[in-house]
């Protein structure tokens, strides 16, 4: 057992090296052999997470690249034509703002640049993937869909779950069914709404859901099925935007002051999302903190922290105070009305404008 695992060690890290040698050959290899292939074509953008890692559990975490990721899964090549690209190899904690820009921008450019593309997968951590896969859904124009996956146990753990959400997510992305659905997360067999879906367990496979509106539908194993049809909310053109604002959350808890707040405005922050306590309720430090902030033109969005449930999106609205001007974030979870604040700043730093986008993507 032991030797098998050495072995099996071993084998990932020389795939994990030759790993963007292959993709660079098979993107090449799919691009001018594209018009005779029956099957679909789907492309796949790797960017790190457990599904890429080894030894998660210990001081010594090791990672593979997008050709092992792809070898795990052989019988993929039965269903599609797969090409990949290696975006970065990194836990999602790490994933930025600027990387968000540059994922949307590569994945718009690639879809662009192959017509005959079904459809792209990324591979991504999946601790901030709800939120990649909303900055996608938002700003990824094209029809075709995005489907965002990953794994709760590491390629070299046991009963993994990589594999199959990687071959599930290629065959929602080959399924014509997809089509103008925006981006989906998928994990678990289970096919969520970029906007909708939230990590809702620390290790569990079947860790995500969209408490509020539920999965969009399944990959069972003869079919993929849907249970709505297709839907997109307003979208956001990000030709010509060189950086995403500044956009912080504060927490709130009993006795809280308002020190967090005022140190992101002195941060430079455009934008300031509160995880209000239950329907969007703050404390009187927060609540001052929050005017000092409006007035220096930050744009002030208050969520709630229960995980479900709304904040009514009219300005003021939820907030025991009812002091004008702060924007509730509807049922969007902080992390998520963080993604949305930060896109609607890029069109206007009005508090009124931000509610009116914010009632858009209810
Ligand atoms: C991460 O988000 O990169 C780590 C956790 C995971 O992928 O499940």
């Amino acid at each position: 057992m032991r030797k098998t695992l050495k072995s099996a060690h071993r084998y990932l890290k020389r795939a994990g090296a030759i790993s963007a040698a292959l993709s660079a050959a098979a993107t090449v290899a799919a691009q001018s052999t594209a018009a005779p292939l029956a099957k679909p074509q789907v492309h796949i953008v790797a960017t790190g997470g457990t599904i890429a890692s080894t030894n998660y559990y210990s001081a010594n975490v090791g990672k593979i690249g997008v050709a092992a990721l792809l070898a795990a899964v052989p019988a993929i090549d039965s269903i599609a034509s797969i090409t990949g690209r290696q975006f970065s190899n990194v836990a999602s904690g790490a994933i930025t703002t600027d990387m968000w820009l540059r994922l949307s921008r590569d994945i718009s450019d690639t879809l662009r640049a192959r017509p005959g593309l079904a459809g792209v997968v990324v591979t991504h951590g999946t601790d901030t993937m709800e939120e990649t896969a909303y900055f996608l859904d938002l700003t990824v124009a094209d029809p075709r869909p995005v489907i965002v996956t990953g794994a709760m146990r590491p390629s070299d753990g046991i009963g993994i779950d990589g594999p199959a959400n990687l071959y599930n997510s290629v065959r929602v992305a080959a399924d014509p069914g997809s089509r103008g659905r925006g981006a989906m997360v998928l994990l678990n067999d289970e096919i969520f709404a970029g906007r909708d879906v939230t990590k809702m367990n620390t290790v569990r496979p079947d860790a995500f859901g969209a408490p509020y509106r539920g999965a969009l539908g399944v990959a069972d194993p003869e079919r993929i099925v849907w249970h709505r049809p297709p839907f997109r909310q307003p979208l956001f053109d990000l030709t010509g935007v060189r950086e995403l604002p500044r956009v912080d959350i504060a927490y709130a808890y009993a006795g809280a002051d308002g020190a967090a707040i005022d140190a992101f405005v002195a941060a430079g922050a455009k934008g300031i999302v509160v995880a209000g306590v239950g329907r969007g309720g703050t404390t009187p430090g927060i609540d001052a903190a929050i005017r000092r902030a409006m007035q220096n033109g930050v744009v002030v969005v208050v969520g709630s922290r229960t995980g479900s449930g709304g904040v009514a999106v009219g300005e003021g609205a939820g907030r025991e105070s009812g002091s004008p001007g702060t924007v509730g974030a509807g049922d969007l979870p902080v992390q998520k009305a963080r993604v949305l604040l930060t896109l609607a700043l890029l069109k206007s730093t009005d508090s009124r404008d931000v509610a009116r986008v914010f009632a858009a993507h209810q």
